[in-house]
């Protein structure tokens, strides 16, 4: 194994520990509070009919509307009663080895500062709102909260292959950018990148631009994925179970070895073995994307 492979690239502050934990989670004042009961209400208003059914159920069983930040020690207790998952607050950036650790140890990292009215629409980095409210409530699912366990224990795997890279775009396709064919005939999302703003909630289930594609484990660790921008395709799954046949029972360690070190298919590809569920026009894409005057239809 290389050396470098668990060498964080990232500095550790002063304050955390050797699992990069805060001591305690930020002190919101009432600003805060708002911005999260703002951003709460805006996502309430767009999500029902969009959402999987198992994430507005998580919503609902955790109170995540109830005024406020969260706070993560009651959320946890919650939480962890359901499924033996809870909710830590670590600094903005952690390496990937403790992520996975924590992961593993079904404790779900999640970053303590709220964005402000200035970045209300669109913030590149997670927040509080982002972690909480887009990732939370889908771990209150018995199947996606192992289904997280199993990805915690994959990571090790995968930087053991120098096979992160893959990895990733897993988490990507799934965790932040999935959506689930609910009773085999409702598009919906529960991606915590999809929720956890308006645009791409709408975007990524009735817009005509996306590609949409059933999933499959060994194409989506080949394929190129966008962080700035709306996805120019996202892959669906059939349920929760069907995610995690598809990947905890994969033999990852001989798919590895077939993986190309970098990724194969560009993000707006659709190929020959793909299972598709409808071809995007791209439009949005092709008129520019972010930054353009493109509408995201
Ligand atoms: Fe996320």
């Amino acid at each position: 194994m290389p050396d470098d492979v668990f060498t964080a690239p990232l500095k550790r502050p002063a304050h955390v520990g050797e699992d990069w934990l805060e001591p305690k989670q930020t002190e919101y004042d009432s600003e805060d509070d708002r911005i999260w009961d703002d951003l709460f209400a805006r996502q309430m208003e767009i999500l029902p009919g969009r959402a999987a059914t198992a994430f507005l159920e998580g919503l609902e069983r955790l109170d995540l509307g109830a005024g406020g930040v969260p706070e993560f020690g009651e959320l946890s207790e919650s939480l962890n009663k359901l499924t033996g998952w809870s909710v830590v607050p670590v600094p903005m950036l952690i390496p990937d080895h403790i992520f996975f650790w924590h992961l593993a140890n079904r404790r779900f990292p999640a970053g303590n500062f709220i964005r402000t009215r200035e970045t209300f629409d669109y913030i590149q980095e997670p927040d509080v709102f982002h972690d909480v409210f887009g990732h939370v409530p889908m771990l209150t699912n018995p199947v996606f909260a192992d289904y997280m366990q199993e990805y915690g224990r994959a990571g090790w795997r995968a930087m053991k292959h120098n096979r992160l890279k893959a990895l990733g775009a897993l988490y990507w396709y799934t965790v932040e950018f999935g959506l689930i064919m609910e009773g085999g005939k409702d598009l919906r999302a529960y991606g915590a990148g999809i929720l956890s703003g308006p645009t791409e909630a709408v975007f990524s289930v009735e817009a005509k631009s996306p590609n949409r594609i059933m999933l499959n484990v060994d194409r989506v660790m080949r394929t190129d994925y966008v962080i700035s921008d709306l996805q120019p395709t996202y892959f669906v799954i059939e349920s929760f179970e069907d995610l995690y046949r598809k990947t905890v029972e994969r033999d990852f360690e001989t798919l590895y070895q077939k993986l190309p070190p970098s990724f194969t298919y560009a993000n707006s590809a659709v190929i020959d073995v793909d299972n598709v569920v409808n071809v995007g026009t791209q439009e949005y894409l092709l008129r520019g994307g972010r930054g353009s005057s493109a509408r995201p239809v």
